[in-house]
């Protein structure tokens, strides 16, 4: 992101949502005085407000929103301006009923909540085009606003929709993707079951049915589904941006969300950011976070992103709503900025008295100031603060996760061999074995292009086209090294098996195919011998054919006992790893050791739960940014053709900080000279973190020129 897009230049933003219509008018002076002293300067206001902005059709008050706009710009805080898009009035369902949202049980959706309008009612989308209108009309030119807010989370709380307009919409959509009937009864494998359609409009939305709908059917309805939200943010989208230059945003939720392809959603954004929750039956839920900020900045194309929500302690809308522990709000942030970062912001600023969301925590509890959580957001801020030199830093990886939105949707489908196998699992599990060893990654879609990559890791890739498995067989004949996990390639675009079976598309990169799935029931194991280690694995096995690949690692036991489990081939001059069942984390250490070994990695050695992130600011602001092809192979790589990283910085003229996360409980030390930014000490080669802690160090001087090596 260059500073001119960023809408607040050298500054890392911070702040969150701000809901001041909950409160009377003398809270708000409370509430920016308290916000200066906790070092806010950017709050999303309006995200709720449309009812108190429309007061009924056509008639508007923007009196409250106009002294609230121009008393938050007088205390120096910037504003993020909604839409209210998410929660229109009660006016609006009264006039338009029909613009209510259908769920797949036929179930309208009542008022008295939010998001329960469909994303298809000419009404709805009218209304909601209006109302960006007069809003950016008004506020386009106001000092105080510079960023546009669109919306809030597309996708929930409704998404998909099955009323009238949405089945009408429907059959369109599919009209133009495939132009004639005959195509959509192939594309769909209509000949199953006796599905066969001969006239458009007998083609339905999948809707709940007798038994499991066609899932070539339910894979174009998440497209679909998908594709009509996107068509709602343009709508808001260019309807603020025939009055205001501004940059415009929605707020995605990367790893958390279903229904929205984010490799899509990102092309429409000026700055791509996202909310984050952690998810509290997980004791090492930081992981995920860290997976879902980097997934936000690989859509983001690796430039700096606004994480626009998170919590200061507990959420309200879980099982358990576990409180977050002193320091635990500022080592999610730290992280969220570490993994690329450029603003960290909150649900939401001052906690509310009434509605559904009492018990969710805020930047401004409802103990108040004096409050310990009110304290660390404070302190936080401060620290925030000082980082301002960090803005626009990006961050370099190489690994690349692949990561398609089509296989998620593909795979939670019914009727697979085993339900036991999923996506986000072996997403998480992949991950955290690179995030344990210390490996940055970016994610990728798998029809990118990889070649600044070292090792590409497919954790699942159910869902792969022809095309992608071309670009993958690509990557390894050029080189690379691909590690592919169980399950892959074995269906097309349209849930189809691959001609000639399962993982055909693959197998010249991975010299090996599979001729039968061999899950196993709930609760058995078997073994697998790798390379002197007996791995144990669980759920899921296969029966291979090989077709070139040496096999090192077989199963003992289990229902492919004695047969290759784990395979390795030469392709060019590049290496393709199968890994055909359900490891864990620790059955995966091996495998990824052997493959970092071909891939010319070494994990990084930390001490277990140190996390160590590291951007990168150019020394000119006027130069672009590294692109991703730019990207330096391995900078702790032991190979000849990687740079060290003083080569690398003087090539580049660079400025390298490193963010240090202590998610231990006791203390831990990282060799690091540079100076500590919370502190402004001089670290003389070790930096010690107390347990829990987190620390921001600037590694060297800026190098404005290119030194002679
Ligand atoms: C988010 C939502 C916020 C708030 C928050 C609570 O998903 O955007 O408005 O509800 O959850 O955790």
């Amino acid at each position: 992101m260059s500073s001119e897009v960023w809408p607040l230049p050298g500054a890392i933003a911070y702040g969150g949502d701000y809901n001041p219509e909950q409160w009377p008018r003398h809270v708000w002076d409370e509430d920016v005085t308290l916000m200066r002293e906790a070092g806010v300067n950017l709050v999303s206001v309006g995200i709720f407000s449309w009812a108190k902005l429309e007061i009924e059709e056509g008639v508007y008050d923007f009196t409250w929103l106009d002294e609230l706009l121009d008393l938050l710009h007088g205390h120096g805080i910037a504003v993020d301006l909604a839409t209210p898009s998410v929660s229109p009035p009660a006016w609006f369902f009264a006039a338009y009923p029909q613009a209510r949202a259908i769920d797949a049980d036929g179930v309208v959706m009542g008022f008295g909540s939010r998001g329960m309008a469909s994303h298809a009612s000419p009404e709805y989308r009218s209304a909601i085009v209006q109302m960006a209108d007069q809003l950016a009309e008004r506020y386009a030119s106001h000092p105080g606003v510079v960023m546009w807010h669109v919306h809030n989370e597309y996708g929930v709380p409704v998404g998909e929709d099955f009323s009238e307009a949405s089945v009408a919409a429907w059959r369109n959509w599919l009209q133009h993707r495939y132009q004639s009937l005959e195509n959509l009864n192939a594309a769909w494998g209509t000949a199953f079951w006796g599905q066969y359609y001969r006239q458009w409009d007998h083609v339905v939305a999948p809707a709940r049915t007798p038994t499991v709908v066609n899932p070539a059917m339910k894979l174009d309805w998440a497209r679909f589904t998908d594709d009509q939200l996107r068509e709602c943010y343009r709508l808001e989208r260019d309807a603020i941006r025939a009055h205001a230059t501004q940059p415009i945003t929605t707020n995605f939720m990367a790893h958390q969300s279903w229904n929205t392809d984010l490799w899509k959603w990102a092309q429409e954004v000026d700055i791509v950011s996202d909310d984050h929750y952690l998810w509290s039956p997980d004791p090492d839920a930081h992981v995920a976070l860290a997976l879902s900020a980097d997934l936000t900045r690989s859509v983001a194309g690796g430039r700096p992103w606004i994480l626009m929500e998170h919590s200061t302690s507990a959420v309200n809308w879980q099982g358990q709503n576990i409180a977050k522990r002193p320091g635990e709000m500022q080592r999610n942030a730290l992280t969220h900025l570490g993994r690329g970062a450029d603003a960290i912001m909150f649900f939401q600023w001052r906690a509310s008295r009434s509605g559904a969301e009492k018990f969710h925590s805020a930047m401004l509890p409802h103990a108040g100031p004096s409050s310990r959580v009110f304290r660390e957001v404070t302190e936080l801020g401060h620290r925030l603060g000082r980082l301002g030199e960090l803005q626009g830093g990006r961050t370099r990886a190489e690994v690349a996760v692949l990561y398609d939105w089509e296989s998620l949707w593909a795979q939670d489908l019914e009727w697979r061999p085993s339900d036991d196998l999923a996506f986000r699992e072996r997403m998480r599990t992949y991950y955290e074995r690179l995030w344990r060893d210390g490996i940055a990654v970016d994610f990728a879609h798998p029809s990118a292009d990889l070649s600044g990559y070292r090792l590409v890791v497919a954790p699942a890739s159910y869902l792969l086209t022809a095309a992608a498995a071309e670009n993958l067989t690509r990557y390894v004949a050029d080189g690379g090294t691909l590690l592919v996990s169980c399950f892959a390639a074995a269906v097309d675009e349209n849930d189809a098996v691959h001609p000639g079976g399962f993982g055909v598309p693959l197998q010249t990169a991975l010299g090996v195919s599979v001729q039968e799935y061999l899950p196993m029931r709930t609760g058995e194991t078997c073994q697998v011998d790798f390379n002197g280690h007996t791995l144990t694995t669980d759920v899921w096995t296969e029966d291979l054919t090989l077709a070139g690949a040496e096999v090192l690692g077989h199963y003992r036991g289990g229902p492919a006992d004695c047969a290759p489990a784990i395979t390795r081939h030469r392709h060019g001059s590049g290496t393709g790893w199968y890994v055909s069942t359900r490891l864990d984390l620790a059955g995966l250490t091996p495998v990824f050791q052997a493959a970092y070994a071909d891939a010319g990695l070494t994990p990084a050695g930390h001490p277990e739960g140190l996390e160590v992130m590291r951007r990168y600011v150019r020394d000119e602001p006027d130069t672009p940014a590294v692109a991703p092809t730019e990207r330096p192979r391995a900078e702790h790589a032991s190979t000849e053709h990687a740079p060290t990283a003083d080569a690398d910085r003087e090539a580049t003229g660079t400025t390298e900080y490193v963010i240090a996360v202590n998610h231990r409980p006791d203390a831990a030390t990282l060799k690091v000279p540079g100076t500590d930014l919370f502190t402004g000490e001089l670290i003389d080669g070790e930096l010690t973190l107390p347990g829990g802690s987190t620390a921001v160090v600037r590694t060297q001087e800026p190098i404005t020129h290119p030194q002679p090596r």
